[in-house]
């Protein structure tokens, strides 16, 4: 599938991996495309990309992708404006580190990871992504059957393609109950909707990125990084949200891509 005069749907636009997809997305040709992001940087990220596009192709929505009214605005207003949208990376997610069983050395009290915490962490990293790529099939599924067109075959253009964003952690990271779950369940939904949308020509597929220089990983800190994350990867150093975005657009392009992908600068922890 080309990128080429396609409309696309990128949350977490704000951020590393987030804007380097849209940048990428745009060099490549994109007609359109959506920003989506709580923060309210993504206004200026968006004018920047126009800036250096000489053309405007990047509009920002600031907004929870947590909030359907809001996902479901941003779809109508793209869809009518541009028409149908393509191509949907749902990158937004954030983290909430802790230790899934902590005791309180003073009281002998062993304290969970909060529940409450644990929720936030599911909805956004989880449930939004999967419902805003269903929008887009949903969307895709009604512009196919006003065109008349019923399962897609081979011998059809595809339609449109999802990239989930999952992370190393989906193998299991100490520290990151509530995440490292989200994004293994990530998989399960990138797999079914596979199975499921290419009915409507939409294929689906997952990412499992790195350690990425992005804010997310710099809230670490670079003592954290140079101590737990620079050791296990062999590669030596951190991976660039350009290169994430780089296997982002070679898995929307290249057809014969589904299940994941990983690309984690050969990152492999020690046991203890
Ligand atoms: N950086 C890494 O090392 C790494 C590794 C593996 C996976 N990932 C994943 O890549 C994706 C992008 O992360 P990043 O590294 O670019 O981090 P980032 O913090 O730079 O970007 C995440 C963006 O999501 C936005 N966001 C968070 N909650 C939101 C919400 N409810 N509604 C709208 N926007 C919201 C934030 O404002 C932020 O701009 C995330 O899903 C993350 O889990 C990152």
């Amino acid at each position: 599938m080309k990128i080429n005069d396609k409309v696309a749907v990128v949350t977490g636009a704000s951020g590393g991996i987030g804007r380097a997809v849209c940048e990428e997305l745009v060099k490549r040709g994109a007609s359109h495309v959506a920003m989506v992001d709580l923060d309210d940087g993504v206004v200026a990220a968006a004018d920047r990309i126009n800036g250096e596009a000489g053309r405007e192709v990047a509009k920002a929505y600031q907004g929870d992708t947590t909030d359907s009214e809001f996902r479901r605005g941003v779809y109508d207003e793209i869809c009518a404006a541009y028409g149908q949208v393509n191509i949907c990376v749902p990158a937004a997610g954030i983290v909430r580190d802790a230790l899934a069983v902590k005791i309180d050395k003073e009281t002998g009290k062993a304290n969970l990871y909060p529940e409450e915490t644990f929720r936030l962490v599911t909805e956004v990293n989880y449930i939004a992504p999967i419902y805003w790529a269903m929008e887009m099939i949903g969307r895709m599924s009604e512009s196919r059957f006003k065109r008349g067109l019923g399962k897609w075959g081979p011998a059809q253009n595809m339609e449109g393609a999802i990239v989930f964003i999952g992370s190393v952690a989906s193998q299991g990271n100490k520290g990151q109950i509530s995440y490292a779950s989200a994004k293994a369940a990530l998989e399960g939904a990138a797999s079914t909707l596979m199975k499921e949308a290419i009915f409507h020509g939409v294929r689906c597929s997952i990412i499992h990125p790195g350690f990425t220089d992005t804010p997310i990983l710099q809230a670490m800190g670079e003592e954290y990084v140079a101590k737990h994350v620079l050791p296990d990867t062999q590669l030596g150093r951190l991976i660039k949200p350009e290169e994430i975005a780089d296997a982002i657009c070679f898995m929307i392009t290249n057809q014969a891509v589904s299940g994941e992908i990983w690309a984690d600068a050969g990152w492999h922890p020690a046991a203890a």
